[in-house]
């Protein structure tokens, strides 16, 4: 047994008392269990986001050659050429009616994630399809913007409603400057700009807008185990023109505590949802995919999964200019603004959630120290990691 790894070791009182909470926790909180990956679960994984949280990075660890046509892989591959990034849910003209089952968006979703029934025709030979072939290949959609929309979890319950979804969670402030300087860095947008413009146009908008205001100020309201609550704020948050822009989600995409209700709400199920710390998944790479196989595929990693995240180290970023940089006062507005509507309460949710089945790995270390709540989370320890 791992828990408390560390603390149980040496000889004081209060290492005794935390070998006696060891003994006692098997009784005081289950295990993360291992769900049966379903054939109707289209995808049948997802990595919603956020984006800069390691996406593409874990991605590549689950897809890559080596690992996905190891010989000794007792599961299901993926696809040949699997795409990231198909938002196909998050687009604009996706209807409900046309994605049921073997309607034409569903059908092209299935394409798109390269089922093995992407092209049956309709009816017996659909059928026919999937009961033949549909548990031959796993599917997997990486999509960061699927986080924070408040519509996707709704179509993706009415399509299949056991895929299993991770998500995982960066520090607000660094996650918006590091998705800023990407930008920057690859030429799609801002070449132009300061980040701290970016930043002041965000809360002006904020600020021009009364009822978006009133609606921020309800979802901070919000009780933080009140899921209803939470998740039609963000509903409400998301009707307004602030989400419209790249420059104002560069920053609302952040707001995690919110986004994450609508899919708690409306889509987690026990067992089938991972979060995970995004510094972690930085810093301890073994650890992190020893755990996401375990979620997945509910085994232990193979030789060729350790060697792949073996070889991985994350860099970070020299490529910085100042105007990469928030200054120091810009920097303390944001931080306060996410303080209030994601910090709070980010683990008073991480905890909920973990009892409602989720599995979660990190949360453990920087940056996360001094967050309301940290010390409690750990305590309970349930996460082996
Ligand atoms: C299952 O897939 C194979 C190709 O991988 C195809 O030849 C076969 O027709 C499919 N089965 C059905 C019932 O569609
Ligand atoms: C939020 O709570 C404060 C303090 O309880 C209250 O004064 C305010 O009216 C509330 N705002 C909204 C929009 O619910």
């Amino acid at each position: 047994m791992k828990c408390f790894e560390c603390s149980c070791r040496g000889a004081t009182i209060a290492t005794v008392i935390a070998a006696a909470l060891c003994l006692a926790l098997p009784v005081l909180s289950k295990e993360e269990e291992f769900m049966p990956n379903q054939p109707d679960a289209i995808p049948t994984f997802l990595i919603i986001g956020t984006a800069k949280g390691g996406t593409t990075d874990l991605f590549g660890q689950l897809t890559a050659g080596p690992v996905n046509f190891d010989p000794d892989r007792p599961d299901p591959p993926f696809p040949h050429k699997s795409n990231k990034e198909l938002a196909y849910l998050s687009r604009t003209g996706i209807d409900g009616i046309k994605m049921l089952p073997q309607k034409q968006q569903y059908m092209e979703y299935l394409e798109l994630l390269g089922h093995p029934c992407g092209n049956a025709m309709r009816g017996s030979i659909f059928r026919e399809c999937f009961t033949a072939n549909a548990t031959k290949l796993f599917t997997l959609d990486a999509t960061p913007t699927y986080s924070f929309s408040a519509v996707v979890p709704l179509y993706l319950r009415e399509l299949s409603g056991s895929s299993k979804v991770i998500m995982m969670i960066r520090e607000p402030v660094e996650r918006a400057e590091s998705l800023f300087r990407h930008y920057v860095v690859t030429g799609t947008r801002w070449s132009d700009k300061h980040i701290d413009d970016l930043a002041i146009d965000f809360f002006k908008a904020i600020n021009a807008d009364k009822g978006l205001e009133t609606a921020l100020q309800q979802a901070a309201n919000c009780s933080y185990g009140d899921v209803v609550c939470l998740a039609n704020s963000w509903r409400d948050i998301c009707g307004f023109t602030l989400m419209e822009s790249q420059e104002n989600k560069l920053f609302a995409a952040g707001l995690y505590n919110y986004a994450l209700a609508v899919w708690r709400y409306h889509y987690f199920k026990p067992g089938r949802v991972l979060v995970m710390d995004s510094h972690a998944f930085f810093d301890r790479r073994m650890d992190a995919m020893e755990k996401v196989i375990r979620f997945m595929y509910g085994r232990p990693m193979l030789p060729s999964e350790q060697k792949l995240a073996e070889g991985v180290f994350h860099h970070k970023s020299t490529l910085k200019s100042p105007k990469m940089i928030l200054s120091p006062p810009v920097r303390q507005k944001l931080s306060e603004f996410y303080e209030q509507h994601v910090i709070r309460g980010l683990f008073q949710t991480l905890m909920d959630m973990r009892d409602e089945g989720a599995w979660m790995f990190g949360f453990n270390g920087e940056p996360w120290r001094a967050c309301p709540g940290f010390e409690e989370f750990n305590a309970a320890g349930k996460s082996k990691l």
